[in-house]
């Protein structure tokens, strides 16, 4: 298979999904949500995300030959520690403590998946290609909603400027990188697996940040 149709493939169950969360807002997009102490407590869990997303990102850098994946890593481990800056510090101004969110478990699974991941492809395909597009798409739907309060967008609109500036950089690698038929079924299982443990956070964050479950 071709490297273009190949990652058109990959995309095709990412965005499936992202069109099954419009019917149906998650609290990760803040939409749903009916109060600051159920918003701070979404943000917290994001805040989460970004510092371990940092943290993947900067561990990666020495295992990563690739000289241009290696260079938008350590890019992105200081853009996804911007991010959580802005989130921690808007979290403070509304008088809450950012660090003391204990990460949900189905949250530490998919984080404690991605680092056992060994291959650069496999890499980008579960972190930034799956993970990310996800993610951009309810950063999208929280910006256009009425629902959510301006001082959520605020630091939201920061990041998405990132976000948005680096969007096609993961098919672009694996369009390059991901050209064997092992890379390519490297790829294909961290996709699955993380459209498999996304939604499984999703649905723990929904239960817990409106206070109907302990996670
Ligand atoms: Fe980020
Ligand atoms: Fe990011």
């Amino acid at each position: 298979m071709n490297s273009e149709e190949f990652v058109q493939e990959m995309l095709e169950p990412i965005h499936a999904f992202c069109r099954t969360l419009d019917a149906q807002p998650p609290a990760y997009s803040y939409i749903p949500l009916k109060s600051d102490e159920e918003r701070i407590r979404v943000m917290k869990s994001r805040l989460f995300n970004e510092l371990r997303a940092a943290d993947l990102f900067g561990t990666w850098l020495k295992t990563t030959p690739e000289l241009d994946v290696k260079a938008t890593m350590a890019e992105s481990a200081h853009e996804e520690m911007t991010h959580a800056q802005l989130l921690s510090k808007r979290i403070q101004e509304l008088g809450h403590d950012p660090f003391d969110y204990k990460p949900l478990p189905a949250q530490i699974a998919m984080f404690n998946a991605m680092e056992g991941l060994l291959d650069t492809c496999e890499r980008i395909a579960g972190l930034s290609l799956a993970g990310e597009t996800v993610a951009n798409y309810l950063i999208q739907m929280c910006l256009k909603s009425p629902a959510v309060p301006e001082w959520i967008k605020q630091p939201y609109r920061r990041i998405t400027e990132d976000e948005e500036g680096h969007g096609s950089i993961p098919q672009q690698f694996l369009k390059r990188y991901a050209v064997t038929p092992e890379r390519q079924d490297r790829v294909r299982r961290a996709v699955a697996m993380r459209m498999v443990l996304f939604p499984e956070y999703l649905a723990s964050l929904d239960r817990w940040a409106m206070g109907k479950a302990a996670w």
